[in-house]
């Protein structure tokens, strides 16, 4: 967990001369607000982060309270929860991102969409710690990452900086990175929350060319695109991916996103911030994406909704508009208490409040680590999609021509997940220190094709460097290399170079799908995403056979934009004139798409070659309490050390989704060794949504393993829903019945209880009954509710006529992902 350094107010002060600290009222801070537990009472330890807050909260002026409400001076950093200099408390910051730490020069990682490619949770881990490591070392409290959003297109200018297009492999990935960003004493906020999947189409290129993170104007643009979507796809799609941030890895904070979502601004939802994330059971920091994401007109419904803290200055939550709210009564003070406890709260469950702020020094961290970590990761990313006995490059190799325009340039997103690398390595760099001395390598840019032609004439082996550009703000003009701002020409240059040289091996740097026209006709192809500062180590470590390729496809390669779930309808891409996105592909997104409708991609879902062979057998599933366990043998039937992901997918009775990933597991075997791989799937695995729940559809459940969505070589089918409900299984999942909380107690605050009359309950909507008199509590039966989540209210009438009401938000029943 988090570190938590006790300090004295002596040496703490002494601190501050050296340190370039936190500021509170303009003088450098290096003290612990809590210098010992006995200071304030909000310091006491032995209370919890609630309880602390409450008090803290209770303790603020107005004014102080409304400064909480919206960022401060962000000193440097990205943004800034306000301080409070009255109680000694300082600026806690924040800063993006997602591929590394944008302040300064930092570890530029591979990006997150190679992340996922890795397919492996410990990578994520490596890459959530870097960062977060080296955002605390610069004198930050919280991180603005992971990018969860689905890619639900893959012209989407943020590609590059998600987590691909499947809901669970997002979510294990997710987990994973904010493990290991929040290990490093700092909170992770997953964002965009939620249905953010497309930044407006730039059909000139214009706007991605000038990287101006700004979209506005654009068709189907953030700042105004609606996304109107069933509730089926958000939970089924666009939102595991939270919800196992949530859940699973109990993120710090949540970013709620610039769009609309179903009507209302994603930031003033009712439904997501409170229902769906109350469901969930977040405790933590609701904050806005930054400016125009929230609106003066939706100041009320953003309060009420859950947003804690407008990002990164006050726009809507100004404090002259908050306090005409107050006047006017449709806000009162216990609605702004509720968000800035929640900030605090979360402030506190991290040690900032036992802690001296975190020291910004220069640019402290670790570069060799950090290297190292950028290194691991994008070996483990690099897909082989094609390999016609050209790799591994072997020692009889003594000519090199590194031809196109990446072979020389650092390539990476653009907008905030853009970071300047401490150091690169160029894919032409790396090859010419892995071949070593021996080995002629040449250079050239591609811009002149016969020149480049001629190079690769008189080499053994030529590798062709070449990518498209993605950023933040404007989604790619096409699915081609050709698109701007990439350098047109790059398709014809291939086609040139591999006509001429059939020892050719393309490698590509994209942040997502492309269409590759010429795939066939080279000697080998190799996907390396935007790979990061030891790219060119990495990759070349690959080619010359050094580490196996350990990267699988987290989205898939279409044939052509043709095949798009989107294809020939506006109103799905970009969007209405009137900037309605209709989602009406449901949840058919990615490989589902593909697989419902028999299309055949150009590399499909979970592909990705090994320099190995591999050999799947002996499936077998066993129910346990909650699920079942199930366990392949893989073996590796080569003779090279290797390694391999294998993949479980469900396939769930009566659905409209084929299969859908439901595990996988990656592992590295040498030449002829075997092992037993198991995977553990819970209810929810087979559960789809069904109105306001998860049901189990009763009937045959299809379990497939293998090395793809595509290459499944062992299925079988199992009984959900009871025995006798596959006639077909051997075996019938062991999935619980619902065991949720037959009732709750709600405790009514003093303040509320004044004058207390009577009190009526409504739960989910609907008036139950009302108790007359007073009383400290009331028990509300949720028997029989169906799965999701209820929303309880009680109104309190009180003498005078004055009503107080107190919600609160239960989770009914939902079921487990993975079996106990
Ligand atoms: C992006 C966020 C980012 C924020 C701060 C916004 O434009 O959407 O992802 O964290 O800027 O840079």
């Amino acid at each position: 967990m988090f570190r938590v350094r006790a300090v004295s107010m002596a040496a703490a002060v002494a601190c501050a001369v050296g340190a370039s600290s936190a500021a509170v009222g303009g003088t450098a801070w290096a003290a612990a607000p809590c210098p010992t537990a006995g200071a304030h009472p909000w310091c006491d330890t032995t209370k919890s982060p609630a309880e602390r807050a409450a008090l803290l909260t209770a303790a603020l002026t107005e004014d102080e309270a409304l400064a909480m409400l919206a960022g401060a001076s962000a000193n440097g950093h990205t943004g800034a929860i306000a301080p409070v200099p009255r109680l000694g408390i300082p600026s806690a910051y924040v800063t993006d991102g997602p591929v590394g730490v944008r302040q300064g020069p930092a570890t530029a990682l591979p990006t997150p969409i190679a992340e996922a490619a890795t397919f492996d949770p410990a990578a994520a881990r490596l890459h959530g710690s870097t960062i977060g490591e080296e955002s605390r070392r610069k004198g930050n409290d919280g991180i603005l990452a992971p990018t969860v959003n689905i890619v639900r297109h893959p012209r989407a200018g943020r590609t590059f900086e998600g987590f691909g297009e499947d809901p669970y492999l997002a979510g294990r990935t997710a987990v994973g990175w904010i493990e290991g960003a929040q290990s490093r004493g700092v909170f992770a906020s997953v964002k965009h929350y939620a249905a953010n999947n497309q930044e407006g189409s730039d059909p000139t290129g214009l706007l991605s060319s000038a990287a101006l993170p700004i979209g506005v104007g654009t068709v189907g643009s953030r700042y105004v695109q609606n996304s109107v979507v069933s509730e089926r796809a958000l939970r089924e799609i666009y939102l595991p991916a939270f919800e196992a941030s949530v859940r699973d890895a109990r993120v710090g904070s949540v970013m709620c996103a610039y769009n609309r979502v179903n009507g209302p601004y994603a930031c003033a939802s009712r439904h997501l911030l409170t229902d769906v994330l109350g469901g969930w059971g977040f405790d933590g920091l609701l904050m806005s994406d930054w400016i125009l994401a929230t609106h003066a007109n939706d100041l009320v419904a953003q309060l009420r909704a859950g947003l804690d803290l407008e990002m990164p200055s006050p726009l809507s939550y100004t404090p002259l508009l908050v306090k005409l709210a107050l006047a006017s009564g449709s806000v009162k003070r216990a609605d702004i208490d509720v968000r800035v406890a929640r900030i605090f709260q979360t402030l506190l469950r991290f040690g900032f409040f036992e802690r001296e702020p975190y020291a910004l020094t220069g640019s402290p961290i670790d570069a060799d680590a950090g290297d190292a970590a950028a290194q691991r990761i994008a070996e483990g990313s690099a897909v082989l999609l094609e390999n016609r006995g050209l790799l591994p490059l072997t020692d009889a190799t003594k000519s090199i021509a590194v031809i196109g325009p990446n072979a020389e340039t650092f390539i990476t997103g653009g907008g905030s997940g853009s970071v300047v690398p401490t150091r690169r390595v160029s894919l032409a760099a790396g090859v010419a220190t892995r071949a070593g001395s021996g080995v002629r390598t040449a250079v050239d840019d591609g811009s002149d094709v016969a020149r480049a032609v001629a190079l690769a004439r008189s080499s053994d082996v030529v590798i062709v460097a070449v990518g498209d550009y993605q950023t933040e703000g404007a989604d790619k003009a096409c699915l081609t290399l050709e698109c701007p701002p990439s350098r047109e020409g790059q398709d014809a240059l291939v086609e040139a170079v591999a006509a001429a040289q059939p020892r050719t091996v393309v490698v590509l740097q994209t942040g997502g799908p492309v269409l590759l026209p010429w795939r066939d006709r080279v000697g080998a192809l190799l996907q390396s995403w935007y790979p990061g500062q030891a790219g060119g180590t990495a990759i070349a470590r690959v080619l010359f056979g050094d580490v196996d390729p350990g990267g699988r496809l987290p989205v898939t390669f279409p044939r052509s934009e043709a095949d798009l779930p989107t294809a020939g309808s506006r109103g799905q891409y970009p969007g209405e004139p009137d900037q309605d996105v209709i989602y009406s592909e449901g949840v058919l997104v990615g490989y589902r798409w593909w697989d419902a409708k028999g299309i055949q991609p150009a590399y499909p879902f979970g592909f990705g070659r090994s320099y190995t062979t591999w050999r799947y057998r002996g499936l077998r599933v066993s129910p346990i309490a909650g699920g079942a366990r199930v366990s392949v043998e893989v073996t590796n039937t080569g003779k090279r050390t290797g390694s391999d992901v294998a993949q479980l997918y469900v396939g769930v009775p009566g659905d409209d989704v084929v299969r859908r990933l439901e595990g996988f597991r990656k592992l590295t075997l040498a030449p002829g060794k075997s092992r037993r791989v198991a995977f553990r799937i819970g209810e929810r695995a087979v559960s789809t949504w069904a109105g306001d729940g998860w049901r189990v559809p009763p009937g045959c459940v299809t379990l497939a393993v293998g090395r793809s969505s595509r290459d499944l070589p062992l299925n079988t089918v199992v009984a959900a829903g009871g025995r006798g409900a596959c006639a077909a299984a051997k075996v019938t999942l062991g999935v619980r019945p619902c065991a949720s909380r037959r009732s709750v107690s709600i405790t009514l605050p003093a303040a509320v209880r004044r004058g207390m009359r009577s009190v009526a309950v409504t739960v989910g909507g609907k008036r139950v009954r009302t108790l007359r008199g007073a009383r400290r509590s009331v028990v509300v039966s949720l028997a029989g509710r169906p799965r999701g989540t209820v929303r309880v209210t009680l109104t309190v009438r009180r003498a005078g006529g004055k009503a107080r009401t107190v919600t609160r938000t239960y989770r009914t029943c939902t079921p487990r992902r993975s079996a106990a």
